[in-house]
C-alpha cells in the first residue's frame, strides 16, 4: 500500500526520547550470532525491515532465531561451518548492509547461494564486494555489477591483503566475514577510517583482530564464541532529532543511549561545527561500544566547508545535514560525498530536487552540494509535496524540516522509513513534531 506522512508546519521539540537500535550493530548481531558456537542473546535489536530480513536469511540457512519480542532475540548459532544451504534465493530486501555482508560470509561455504533485493537494492554496485573475494578465490557472479548475486561453493578461499578503493565499512566487513573462512591472514587498508563495528564485535566473540592504523588482519578459522550484545539507539536515527532540535526555536531535547562509536560520531562534529549546542552526557560502555546520552537545543547554525575527512563519519547523515545547511546563515559545501550518489537513491539529486522544490538554493556536484543557508528567515522552506523515492533517510530529512515550514509538507512514498525507522512518526509527535502517516 503506497504510504506517506503529512508534517503540519511549526513545532518544537522536548523532552526525552529513545530512538531503536542501531541498524550496523543489529544486522551484525545476527551474522556473528549465527556463526558462532552457543546461544547469543541480543537487546535493543533495531526491529526494522532491514535488520528482519538478515533474520529472515539466516532462518533459511538453517538458524534458530527466536525473536524479535521488545529488542530482545535470541540466536541459536550453528557453529563456524553450521550454516545449512537452501535452493531459494535469499532475500536481502532493501538492505544493502545485508547483501554485502552476506556476500563475505557466504563466499567461503560449502553450498551454492543466490543473493536478491527489491527494486533499490538491485540497482546497487556489489562489484566492490564481489572483486576483492574474487581474489581470495571466491566464485562470484553479479548481474553486470548489480544483484541478483550468485555464490558458487569453491575448494577453499585464500587470505589476501586488500587496499579499499573506497572508504566503505560494508566492503571491510564482507572481506574480514570471508577472511574467516580463508587460509591465512586477511588485511583490509582503509583509505580513510569507516565504522568499525565488525572488528569489535568479532573480538566480543572472542576473534583475535589485529588493528594497527587503517589496517585491520584477522587469521582465518578462528572460531566465534556465543556473548550478549546490548544494541545501543542508532546515532543516524537520532540524527534527524539532532538537526530537528537544532532547526527549532524553543527546543530542548535529550537522546537517550545513543551508540557514540567515533567512527560513527561525525554528524556531532558537523552540527558543531556549525554553531549547534549538543552535550555529551554520561558516556560509559556498553559491550564493547561507547553509548552517552545526548541532550541538543535550538541554536543559530552558520554554513561551513564540511572536512571531507568527517565524510565517511556521518555518509548516512546527509540527508539531515542539508537541512541544518539550509537553515544556516551562509554558504555550506559539501565535497567528497559521492558515495550518497549509490546508497538507496542517489542522495544528493534526490535531496537537491526537494530542497529547490521548497524554495531553497541547493545546488548539487559530482560529489556533493552547495547550499545557500536562509537562517535569518523565520520560515526557510514553503510547504510542498515532497518524492522520497522510497529512500527512509530522505523521507525523515524532510519531515524535521517541519519546524522552519511555512506550510504542510506530504512526503510521498515513504513505507521504507520502516526499514530503520519503525515507529518514526509517533516518535517525533511525541518529541513535538505533528507527522501523521496516511496511505495516500
Ligand atoms: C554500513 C556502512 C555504510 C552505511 C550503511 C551501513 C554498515 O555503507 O552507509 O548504511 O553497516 O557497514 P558503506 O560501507 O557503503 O559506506
Amino acid at each position: 500500500m503506497p504510504s506517506a506522512f503529512r508534517v503540519e508546519p511549526g513545532g518544537r521539540l522536548t523532552g526525552s526520547l529513545r530512538v531503536p537500535g542501531d541498524k550496523s550493530i543489529s544486522h551484525r548481531a545476527i551474522m556473528l550470532g549465527a556463526l558462532a558456537d552457543g546461544v547469543t542473546e541480543v537487546t535493543g535489536f533495531l526491529e526494522g525491515a532491514d535488520a528482519i530480513s538478515t533474520m529472515n536469511v539466516f532462518r533459511a540457512l538453517g538458524v534458530r532465531i527466536d525473536g524479535p519480542r521488545n529488542g530482545h532475540v535470541t540466536v541459536h548459532g550453528v557453529g563456524l561451518h553450521g550454516l545449512r544451504g537452501t535452493e531459494a534465493a535469499l532475500d536481502c530486501g532493501n538492505a544493502g548492509t545485508a547483501m554485502r555482508l552476506l556476500m563475505g560470509l557466504l563466499a567461503g561455504q560449502r553450498f551454492a547461494s543466490t543473493l536478491v533485493g527489491d527494486e533499490s537494492l538491485s540497482r546497487r554496485p556489489m562489484r566492490r564486494v564481489a572483486e576483492p573475494l574474487a581474489r581470495m578465490g571466491a566464485d562470484i557472479e553479479t548481474a553486470d555489477g548489480t544483484p541478483p548475486v550468485r555464490i558458487r561453493p569453491v575448494p577453499k578461499l585464500q587470505g589476501i591483503e586488500f587496499r579499499m578503493p573506497v572508504a566503505s565499512a560494508q566492503v571491510k566487513s564482507a572481506v574480514l566475514l570471508a577472511g574467516l573462512y580463508a587460509d591465512g591472514a586477511t588485511s583490509v587498508i582503509e583509505p580513510a577510517p569507516t565504522r568499525d563495528h565488525t572488528e569489535r564485535m568479532l573480538e566480543g566473540f572472542g576473534v583475535q583482530v589485529r588493528r594497527e592504523g587503517g589496517r585491520v588482519t584477522l587469521q582465518g578459522g578462528q572460531r566465534l564464541r556465543a556473548t550478549s550484545i546490548d544494541v545501543p539507539s542508532d546515532i543516524s536515527s537520532a540524527a534527524f532529532f539532532l538537526v530537528a532540535a537544532s532547526i527549532a526555536p524553543g527546543s530542548d531535547l535529550v537522546l537517550e543511549h545513543v551508540g557514540v562509536n567515533p567512527t560513527r560520531t561525525g554528524v556531532l562534529e558537523i552540527l558543531r561545527l556549525m554553531g549547534a549546542d549538543i552535550e555529551v552526557l554520561r558516556q560509559r560502555a556498553v559491550g564493547g561500544e561507547p553509548v552517552a546520552d545526548l541532550r541538543v537545543r535550538a541554536a543559530s547554525l552558520r554554513g561551513i566547508e564540511v572536512p571531507p575527512e568527517l565524510v565517511p563519519l556521518a555518509i548516512d547523515e546527509f540527508p539531515a545535514l542539508f537541512v541544518a545547511a539550509a537553515c544556516a546563515t551562509g554558504r555550506t559545501v559539501v565535497t567528497g560525498a559521492q558515495e550518497l550518489r549509490v546508497k538507496e537513491s542517489d542522495r544528493i539529486a534526490v535531496m537537491a530536487d526537494g530542497l529547490r522544490l521548497l524554495g531553497v538554493d541547493a545546488q548539487p556536484t559530482p560529489d556533493g552540494m552547495v547550499v545557500q543557508g536562509r537562517g535569518d528567515a523565520a520560515q526557510v522552506f514553503g510547504g510542498a509535496t515532497i518524492e522520497s523515492h522510497g529512500d527512509h533517510r530522505i523521507a525523515m530529512s524532510f519531515a524535521i524540516s517541519a519546524p522552519r515550514a511555512s506550510g504542510r509538507l506530504v512526503i510521498r512514498d515513504t513505507a521504507n522509513v520502516a526499514t530503520s525507522f519503525p515507529g518514526f512518526p509517533d516518535l517525533a509527535s511525541r518529541a513535538g513534531l505533528s507527522v501523521e502517516q496516511t496511505d495516500a
